[in-house]
């Protein structure tokens, strides 16, 4: 195949990844995936569903509103406009694709409510299990997608720029042999950066690694330091990639307490156990800390935890915990990064023939915190975006000229690795002051010649120190 009938390469198999891949068509493309067609994904793991304004008394200027004001209004304003009145049109596109969403007996869609939403407009898919139903139907889709060639079990290691433009891929197959690949552009669709903490919601691949490779690649990053840390995974002791609480119990009723049992929220936000996740997580730290744990009572729900709840039932009876008889412990953990490669609203980043979309990107949309349940829609939405754009692009047109490989680098070793967890947990968690981000980019800086991950952690620790003041997720405990 000549470069000018390359295909475009996305790489990633999470909801964004598919969506952008599907939109492609009829362009050929190639879809790259590190575990078995995209199974290990966030979006597979994600247990809130899809916020959309269904219901009549709702409105997505409503929607809007919320999502700025989760954002504390540093989002793209036209962004959310966008994401917020697209969002019904977005529940029935999936329903097209084949993905059932939950109805009452009437037919009607179920809304369920979560942190920040002055209304329940959760829209949900086997009631917890929305991102891994979601992720099931959108990948039997593609699996039979003519126009989209998959390639399981390969890791994009470096880019090729040709004339400054990304034309192609280097991966390495899960036999360690290497492959160079063509592409007409390359969509990053790779995730977030919460498995670089050592508590994170995310699963273990969610560690930056298409960050990386954009950022060797020279593009702009923006809003790096906004990582949102959720109130509620399971907490394991010595635990890394824990599973989710779902937000949703809290909707339906259930409440935090302190280890005597006590409510946690009471008094601290009008919204209480339903407060934006960093105000909710940052209590959840504090009670960690000084009162006995911090719990979810989930005992007196009369939701049918087999129907709505089966993930975190499931997670839970795995770990010993009947959360119908038993109270849950919870922690607070790295969940979903704003921040990103920095590029306009059809994903083009600030170097040639290369995008990004989901949440590795950064759009703007939202903002210093994202609100609950934005995240599917974002992915879905921005993804049909991405590629219905990128589908329009000329085929004829390459670069020419000689060409050179940007590549992530080095891994850091694993001691190292988790040791830096531990530093990013600490100094770049859900608190943050001067004093600890100084002391970590000093040890971080030590190890940036070891492995790119340091680079990344770096980057962060640096944007974390340069914005003084809180916003949002970033929250700074010496000039809040
Ligand atoms: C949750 O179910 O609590 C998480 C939903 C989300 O991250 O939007």
């Amino acid at each position: 195949m000549t470069r000018a009938g390359a295909p475009i390469i996305v790489v990633g198999g999470g909801v964004a990844g598919l969506a952008t891949a599907l939109a492609l068509a009829p362009r050929p493309v190639r879809l790259l995936c590190r575990a078995n067609q995209g199974s290990d994904t966030a979006s597979a793991l994600a247990q809130g569903g899809i916020a959309a304004a269904v219901d009549r008394a709702d409105s997505s200027d409503a929607h809007a509103l919320d999502t700025l004001v989760a954002g504390a209004r540093h989002n793209d304003a036209a962004m959310v406009r966008w994401l917020c009145r697209q969002a019904p049109a977005a529940i029935g596109w999936l329903e097209a694709q084949g993905v059932g969403f939950d109805r009452d007996a009437a037919g009607r869609l179920q809304l369920g409510r979560e942190g920040g939403h002055r209304a329940s407009r959760i829209v949900h898919a086997g009631g917890d299990a929305s991102g891994a139903a979601i992720t099931r139907g959108l990948r039997r889709r593609a699996q039979h997608a003519w126009h989209i060639q998959w390639r399981s079990d390969v890791d994009v290691q470096a880019l090729r720029l040709r004339g400054g433009t990304v034309d192609g891929v280097r991966v390495l197959d899960s036999r360690g042999r290497r492959h160079d690949m063509d592409a007409r552009a390359v969509v990053l669709a790779t995730g977030g950066i919460g498995a670089l903490f050592a508590r994170t919601s995310n699963p273990a691949g969610a560690n930056g690694s298409g960050l990386a490779l954009a950022m060797a690649a020279g593009a702009r990053l923006r809003d790096i330091e906004f990582v949102q840390f959720h109130p509620t995974a399971l907490d394991i002791a010595g635990g890394h990639c824990l599973p989710l609480i779902t937000e949703a119990l809290r909707g339906a009723g259930a409440r935090l307490q302190d280890g005597p049992g006590r409510p946690l929220m009471a008094g601290l936000h009008p919204l209480e156990d339903l407060a934006p996740r960093d105000v909710v997580a940052r209590r959840v730290a504090q009670a960690q800390r000084t009162d006995g744990g911090a719990w979810l009572d989930a005992r007196d729900l009369d939701s049918d935890w087999e129907r709505c709840f089966p993930t975190v039932l499931a997670a839970c009876l795995a770990h010993g915990i009947d959360p119908r008889r038993q109270r849950i412990p919870v922690t607070a953990a790295a969940h979903f990064h704003m921040g990103g490669v920095a590029v306009d609203a059809d994903g083009r980043s600030s170097v040639a023939g290369l995008y990004a979309v989901g949440e590795v990107a950064c759009n703007g949309v939202h903002g210093a915190n994202r609100l609950a349940s934005n995240s599917l829609l974002e992915g879905v939405l921005c993804g049909r975006r991405v590629g219905e754009s990128l589908a329009r692009l000329p085929r004829s047109t390459v670069p020419a000229g000689a060409h050179h490989w940007v590549g992530r680098g080095a891994e850091l070793p694993p001691a190292e690795s988790a040791a830096l967890r531990d530093l990013l947990w600490q100094a770049a968690g859900p608190e943050r002051d001067a004093a600890g981000l100084k002391s970590a980019l000093q040890t971080c800086a030590a190890w940036r010649k070891d492995g790119w991950q340091a680079q990344l952690a770096h980057c962060l620790l640096t944007a974390a120190l340069q914005r003084d003041r809180s916003l949002g997720a970033h929250y700074r405990t010496d000039a809040t």
